[in-house]
């Protein structure tokens, strides 16, 4: 698919709506029966994060795992959002998630989704479809979330720093708690042997050994070469001055506001977090994770 047009794409910003007891938009529930029915394909990959956690990064790597050799014009006439849907979503505008999913022609399909794991469609589950999840650092994934909502006309008022804070810590998000999303995919791993569970600041750290990692996990056989090739052209900076992934052909993004690639970066939370607030959110965090084996490497 082409860059879709959307000069004529108007959004107003939306209201929290209680969905089955998550925080949620319209546009990700207003096709709910195709997302419930959707059908997998036992070759899908599904890349599923809590929204800010690197989602277009690994879209962009298993992209170009899969296609970059053979069908590199791709990678310069498409979207990213086109060529990994996101499955949930239904701007009106342009297809849905699903409808851009089930019309791909190319195999395997790249689906991306920011659903809790109790919403995925059976299917994937029943395919034995292989997942990818990624997991950023709570204090980072909220920094992050909030400068995404203040430069998304089609993401909720985040109001000040203070308030999407408070409200983060109560899991008024869309898509929910951050904290239930990350330790209900990991219970998901110990079930499901085609769940491979990444962290940000594991990929920060060196891309290219979560590069082989997914490699390995994925059955693909790529030579150093192109692995490092890969792991170069993912780079933030790269990413960022690459119109098909800095999301900059999406009109309901205002980047005079914060562009989507923004820092990349570990510990930009110290940037933000009063003294106070850091204290309030560590004792928030040791409550809502007591029950979960997740770790995140809380020195950062
Ligand atoms: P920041 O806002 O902290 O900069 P998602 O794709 O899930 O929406 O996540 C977006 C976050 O991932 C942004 O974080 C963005 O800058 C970061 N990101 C995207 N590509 C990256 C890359 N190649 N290297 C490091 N961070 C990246």
């Amino acid at each position: 698919m082409e860059t879709p047009d959307m000069s004529s794409l108007k959004l107003s910003r939306p209201e929290l709506i209680d969905f089955e007891g998550i925080s949620m938009i319209h546009y990700f529930t207003d096709n709910w029966e195709n997302v419930k029915n959707f059908k997998a394909r036992p070759d899908d990959i599904l890349i599923a994060t809590y929204p800010k956690a690197g989602t277009t990064w690994v879209s962009y790597i298993l992209d170009l795992l899969y296609f970059g050799k053979d069908a590199p014009e791709r990678q310069t006439s498409q979207p990213i959002y086109t060529r990994v849907p996101f499955m949930e979503s239904c701007f009106q505008v342009i297809p849905s998630g699903t409808d851009l999913a089930d019309n791909l022609t190319t195999s395997p399909r790249l689906i991306k989704t920011h659903l809790p794991v109790q919403f995925v469609p059976k299917s994937f589950w029943e395919q034995n479809s292989r997942v990818v999840y990624v997991a950023r650092n709570a204090k980072d994934n909220a920094v992050s979330y909030f400068h995404f909502d203040r430069m998304n006309m089609a993401q909720p008022e985040p109001g000040d720093w203070n308030n999407f804070l408070e409200k983060f810590m109560e899991g008024k998000n869309v898509f929910g708690p951050w904290y239930d999303h990350v330790s209900g995919w990991w219970e998901k791993k110990q079930t499901y042997s085609n769940l491979l569970y990444l962290f940000y600041e594991d990929l920060v750290e060196d891309t290219g050994r979560e590069v082989e990692r997914l490699c390995s996990f994925l059955g693909l056989s790529t030579s150093p070469e192109e692995r490092e090739k890969i792991t170069k052209g993912v780079h933030f900076d790269a990413m960022k001055n690459n119109k098909m992934t800095n999301y900059s052909t999406l009109p309901v993004m205002d980047f005079k506001i914060s562009p989507f690639m923004r820092k990349g970066k570990v510990g930009d939370w110290k940037n933000h977090f009063t003294m106070a607030q850091n204290e309030q959110f560590d004792e928030v965090y040791k409550q809502k994770m007591k029950n979960t084996t997740v770790k995140f490497r809380t020195e950062l």
